[in-house]
């Protein structure tokens, strides 16, 4: 019997894993927050700068303080995107298009809003 209860917290915790279930799948809020449009669908820039084999992306709070805050041109997502989709979306970008910077985590993405003196997102716990 034991054996059982194993097979379902394993297959339990598997399926927890899943992208989109679990966390926010960085691919597909690279397409709903529009970063394609700018940055290209495969990471290769336009109007905004080619983030395939950006060697600034190397700095994870860099990334996550870029994407909370925007520029004159990128839209600032800090209310936008709660940070477990920022977090997403910026391993996305960090290990995509032949990059290997690594993950962000949502943690990670909370302590630079704390460094940026940014609130969490009104929004959070919807979409
Ligand atoms: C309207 C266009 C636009 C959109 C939409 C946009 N960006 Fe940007 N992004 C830019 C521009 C322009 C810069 C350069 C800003 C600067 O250097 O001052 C930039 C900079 C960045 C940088 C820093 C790159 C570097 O080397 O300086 C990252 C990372 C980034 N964007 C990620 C994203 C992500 C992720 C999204 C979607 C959540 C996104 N951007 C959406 C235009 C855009």
């Amino acid at each position: 019997m034991p054996h059982r209860v194993i097979a379902a917290a394993l297959a339990f915790l598997s399926l927890s894993s899943v992208p989109g279930l679990a966390s926010p799948d960085g691919a597909a809020v690279y397409t709903s927050a529009r970063c394609f449009a700018c940055h290209g669908q495969m990471g290769d820039g336009g109007v905004g700068p080619r983030l395939a084999g950006d060697r600034m992306l190397a700095i994870s709070q860099f990334v996550a303080a870029r994407i909370l805050l925007g520029t004159s041109v990128m839209p600032a997502f800090s209310d936008n995107l709660k940070d477990e989709e920022i977090a997403a979306v910026a391993t996305y970008v960090r290990t995509n298009w032949g990059n290997q910077f690594g993950s962000v985590s949502a943690a990670d993405v909370q302590a630079t809003r704390k460094l940026l003196g940014i609130a969490e997102p009104r929004t959070a716990g919807s979409k």
